[in-house]
């Protein structure tokens, strides 16, 4: 089968994954203990996962053998039966959002076909992203966030006062802040989730226009994997805080430290993208009960073809 086949046809059975991990992790929405939340989320996820006809194999993770007992990188899943796919994935964007019952906490993952998504290490990464419509090279990571945010304001013909940058919250990013505002732009901090953060540049309605910061590197490839299907740029160069991090990249098959990479890098395959709503957020509305009933709120999107598709579905309690 030709990959631009074989992804598409395993969406639906993506979207059954990311839906049973988020009823799992909800139910620890707001109990304030981020472990059990992202092991209600992982052993879902694995089960899910393990239902399928697909030869899985986990790149991204929930960390290397030794320190994660399941969903670590190398592990496979599903029946062993029908095509080889890799997978990154985060049983629990925001377990923190999710132990505070704060907004935007997301069960995510994307697929590719084997060897379609970077095997990025667990480390951090530098990030900036725009949503489609603008011509390559408008944004660049080598650039200042002042020179970026300026550039993009004049490719959209708005004056930079009327731009904004999402960045997360944290103290590593005084730099980067300092130099949205010294170029006026308006900044949208948020506290944790930036793959919501990169896919929220891709839709007018919230206003976002830029995505810039420091953040997970398997976030990165899973928010590119995102964007590979709906459209925009993206630029990541992965970040080490000591040499433990670098051994995690030089295990991951990483050779060149300082290496830009483009969309097309972080996520070379056909991707699909499935994400659930685990809270509300400004993506996705989060689980909600009902009498005997459980809703979620689904966004699943194939490269191949471009579909984005939101999915709202009842189950029963
Ligand atoms: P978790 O799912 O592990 O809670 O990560 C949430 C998150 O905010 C990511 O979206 C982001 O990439 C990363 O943490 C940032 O890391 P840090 O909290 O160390 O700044």
């Amino acid at each position: 089968m030709t990959d631009s086949l074989l992804t598409p046809l395993l969406a639906d059975a993506m979207v059954r994954v990311t839906e049973i991990t988020a009823l799992a992790a909800s139910k620890q929405v707001g109990r304030g203990d981020e472990k059990k939340a992202d092991q209600a989320a992982v052993d879902a996820m694995r089960n899910a996962f393990n239902a399928i006809d697909f030869k899985g194999r986990v790149v991204i993770g929930e960390g290397e053998r030794d320190e994660a007992p399941m969903l670590y990188i190398g592990e496979e899943v599903g029946t062993r039966n029908g095509p080889e796919i890799d997978i990154a994935l985060d049983p629990l964007e925001g377990t923190t959002l999710t132990a505070k019952a704060m907004a935007n906490a997301l069960a995510v993952l994307a697929i590719a076909p084997r060897g379609g998504l970077l095997h990025a290490p667990d480390t951090y990464m530098d990030k900036i992203a725009i949503g489609p419509g603008y011509d390559e090279g408008v944004i660049d990571l080598d650039r200042s966030p002042a020179e970026n945010i300026r550039a993009l304001a004049d490719a959209k013909g708005r004056p930079v006062s009327d731009m904004t940058a999402c960045v997360l919250d944290r103290p590593r990013h005084a730099d980067i802040i300092a130099s949205l505002r010294e170029a006026g732009a308006r900044i949208k901090l948020i506290s944790d989730g930036d793959v919501a953060g990169v896919i929220n540049t891709t839709d007018p309605a919230t206003g976002v226009d830029l995505y810039i910061g420091q953040g997970g590197a398997p976030e990165g490839v899973l928010a590119a994997a995102a964007l590979k299907c709906v459209g925009g740029q993206m630029q990541g160069r992965l970040m080490f805080r000591n040499e433990a991090e670098r051994g995690r990249a030089e295990r991951a098959g990483i050779t060149e430290y300082d290496r830009k990479y483009g969309l097309d890098e972080l996520a070379s395959g056909e991707t699909v993208f499935c994400a659930t709503g685990v809270t509300d957020g400004d993506l996705l509305t989060g689980v909600r009960g009902e009498a005997g009933h459980v809703h979620t709120d689904t966004l699943v999107m194939t490269s191949a073809d471009g579909m984005v598709r939101r999915i709202h579905s009842r189950h029963r309690d």
